[in-house]
């Protein structure tokens, strides 16, 4: 049994489920870890006795945040259809002529694993820097299942070139390769048949997402994807409704997927199904604000049916090239009217629950592992409130500072 360590004389936002206000503020508070789990969390002169004592200085800590959607790991970038987007064509037309997905997809068959993983990085580190412990990757951008597993084995890597916990989804049904023109329904058959189950043999799936859209799949082909991941016992999340409303979120509510992610075109009679069946509604700011989208998601309606929402980054090099949690915090809060407090929940407890990991981290908790992030600020509404300033004062991953 490794030795008890404290952290003391702090102000914790313990985000625990059913706390309210909303961060389940605790003052002069001293967290105590051993073997990187939290083992108490109270008043000092409560506190197990220890090997050593970290002084907080009335710092705020909060659990280390976790980004629940993205898709860190690809080849080259698309600058260029940024520019082109800025000359008047849109993020579909651009797509519908052979851009988009498919350029990343282009890069990312190209790149080597190594490619992938040095690449990745400096994205990572840049998450870390604001507090990560927890970050959830895509594959999707190989569309074959050489290059899919290449994505999974190189965000895999990460885990062991950084302390972070990475948990990986196989996005095998987000764009329709070349090589299957005019043949949708043959390339899912390819996924359910042969990528899927090649990936999960060699455990690089802790779930199974899917774009469900006009540029993406139909929720009939969706529901293929769904069934065989379900044979296989994964989980299941979505891409739904960021484009238009094809009934992608019940449909995932439905397999009870753990997320349906973007929702701006989720209509607001379908938000029960996604409160019924405990799934997460996930949003993603960042690719409202760079693809300059105007309509919002249902936020008063899921707040109103309880729905947890979470909210991530959706690291990518199309429609968010975003590497900052606490901006899109920020952005969670100025662009689609969520509070602080809800902000601060969807990087924290909902996006844990979006990875199936709400008994691991998410909240200050004894039994959860001590991933923390202590801030210098007094008060956790701080950190949505500035727009690209860092507080980060220390990070602790596993009970590691
Ligand atoms: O989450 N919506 C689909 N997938 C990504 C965009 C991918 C891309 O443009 O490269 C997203 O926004
Ligand atoms: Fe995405």
């Amino acid at each position: 049994m490794s030795a008890t360590q404290l952290l003391t004389n702090a102000t914790v936002a313990t985000m625990a489920p059913g706390t309210l206000p909303p961060y389940g503020l605790i003052e002069n508070a001293t967290i105590a870890i051993r073997d990187s789990k939290i083992v108490f969390i109270g008043p000092a002169n409560e506190a197990p006795e220890a090997a050593s004592v970290e002084d907080c200085a009335e710092r705020l800590i909060t659990p280390g945040l976790i980004d629940c959607h993205t898709h860190l790991i690809f080849g080259g970038n698309r600058a260029n259809e940024f520019e082109a987007r800025l000359n008047g064509k849109s993020y579909e037309e651009i797509a519908r002529a052979g851009g988009g997905i498919r350029s990343t997809v282009t890069a990312t068959r190209a790149a080597s694993e190594d490619d992938l993983v040095t690449s990745a990085l400096p994205r990572l580190d840049a998450l870390i820097a604001e507090g990560v412990t927890t970050i959830e990757i895509k594959s999707g951008y190989g569309l074959d299942t050489e290059t899919e597993l290449k994505m999974l084995r190189a965000a895999k890597r990460l885990e062991g070139e950084r302390a972070v916990r990475v948990r990986k989804t196989f996005l095998g049904a987000h764009a329709l390769p070349p090589e299957y023109d005019g043949r949708a329904d043959d390339y899912i058959d390819h996924i359910c048949t042969d990528m899927l189950p090649a990936a999960h043999a060699e455990k690089l799936v802790d779930a199974v997402d899917g774009f469900c859209e006009g540029i993406g799949f139909t929720p009939a082909q969706i529901t293929r994807v769904f069934d065989t991941a379900q044979s296989l016992g994964l989980p299941v999340k979505l891409h739904a409704e960021q484009l238009s409303d094809l009934g992608g979120a019940k449909l995932a509510a439905r397999y009870g997927a753990l997320s349906a992610d973007h929702l701006e075109y989720l209509a607001p009679e379908d938000v029960p199904t996604l409160a019924a069946n405990g799934t997460v509604a996930t949003l993603l700011p960042g690719a409202f604000y760079y693809l300059r989208e105007t309509k919002h998601p249902p936020v008063d309606a899921l707040r109103a049916a309880g729905v947890p929402i979470a909210i991530a980054t959706d690291c990518n090099p199309g429609s968010s090239p975003l590497t900052s949690l606490l901006l899109t915090m920020n952005m969670a809060c100025t662009l689609f009217s969520m509070t602080p407090g809800e902000a601060l929940a969807g990087v924290t407890r909902n996006a844990a629950k979006a990875l199936d990991l709400e008994n691991e981290c998410g909240s200050i908790e004894p039994g959860k592992g001590a991933d923390l992030a202590i801030w210098d600020v007094s008060h956790p509404s701080e950190l949505s409130y500035f727009i690209g300033h860092n507080p980060l004062y220390k990070r602790v991953f596993e009970g590691a500072i």
